[in-house]
């Protein structure tokens, strides 16, 4: 068994994107700039944005956060959405979501400027994603490939299923999967899918992203898959630091002595998931000068 190190591989991805940060820099070209709107405290979602906010200080890009309180309306947010599309310095940037009920997230995300859309939730970004057509794809699909390809894992030919359809991962992971650079045959399992236990058991690649703690057991997994986690529900874990611990969606101890590869929670697809903003928000940037 091979644990997918995505920590370290997204560490050298980082090094790389801070080197062409300096290129540019010598170069007199414009820094990147990624801006984040962030609406409301919920603690997910500042630590998500906290993080997104230093991983662009890391790479050397610029960053700014707009912060909005919960009771937000609809049209100040749009016009700020409309304010961050109109401004040049800004290459790309990031609605966090959840918003609060009160305001619509698909009318958000349409507003957004598709060649700023780093995040790739704008349906033009989907569409062609799913074409197959340069865009910019959502953070943990757009990871996971990065993953696989670095790892130099087989995927041609090989049995992928995905458990979760996700607009954000299952969904998009699978259309990537079966692309002609990937050829993987694909699968999306979900909540009424039957005889699950049967199809993940003839996964050569099982993708767990469903958000349930633990639910890949080792009756579900071939002898020799690689196995991606995408699990990171927080549990309660009073002896740390922050009072709760990230679990994946694979019961690891169990499954881990099966696979071929695997990746661990934390550590595996989670820092993935960061630096492919970073990607995005280099191709945005680059996007822009070309
Ligand atoms: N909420 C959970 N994941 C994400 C993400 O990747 N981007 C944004 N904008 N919000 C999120």
């Amino acid at each position: 068994m091979q644990l997918i190190d995505g920590k370290q591989i997204a560490a050298e991805i980082k090094k790389e994107i801070f080197d062409e940060v300096q290129r540019i820099k010598a170069e007199g070209g414009k820094i990147p700039h990624l801006a984040a709107i962030l609406v409301g405290h919920d603690g997910g979602s500042e630590s998500y944005v906290a993080h997104k906010i230093k991983d662009c200080q890391e790479v050397g890009f610029t960053s700014t956060l707009v912060r909005f309180e919960d009771d937000v309306t609809e049209e100040i947010l749009l016009d700020q959405v409309l304010a961050l599309n109109n401004d040049p310095d800004i290459d790309g940037f990031i609605v966090q979501l959840p918003l609060p009920k009160h305001i619509p997230e698909q009318k958000v995300i349409e507003a957004i400027d598709p060649a700023k859309d780093v995040d790739g939730f704008h349906p033009v970004n989907v569409g062609r994603m799913v074409l197959g057509i340069p865009s910019f794809v959502s953070a943990t699909p757009f990871g996971i490939v990065q993953l696989l390809k670095r790892c130099g894992i087989a995927t041609s030919g090989k049995n992928c299923v995905v458990i979760g359809r996700s607009n954000i991962v299952g969904r998009p992971l699978s259309i990537l999967m079966s692309h002609k650079n990937i050829n993987a045959t694909v699968t999306v399992a979900h909540s009424r899918t039957k005889d699950l236990e049967q199809l993940c058991a003839n996964a050569d690649i099982l993708v767990a992203a469903m958000g349930v703690p633990g639910f890949v057991k080792a009756g579900m997994v071939k002898e020799g898959a690689v196995v991606i986690d995408v699990g990171t529900t927080r549990v309660p874990a009073p002896e740390t630091k922050s009072g709760f611990r990230l679990k994946g969606d694979v019961n690891f101890d169990e499954v881990a002595p099966l696979c071929s590869w695997i990746t661990p929670v934390p550590g595996g697809v989670g820092p993935m998931t960061r630096v492919s903003l970073l990607m995005n928000t280099l191709t945005a940037a680059k996007n822009k000068t070309a």
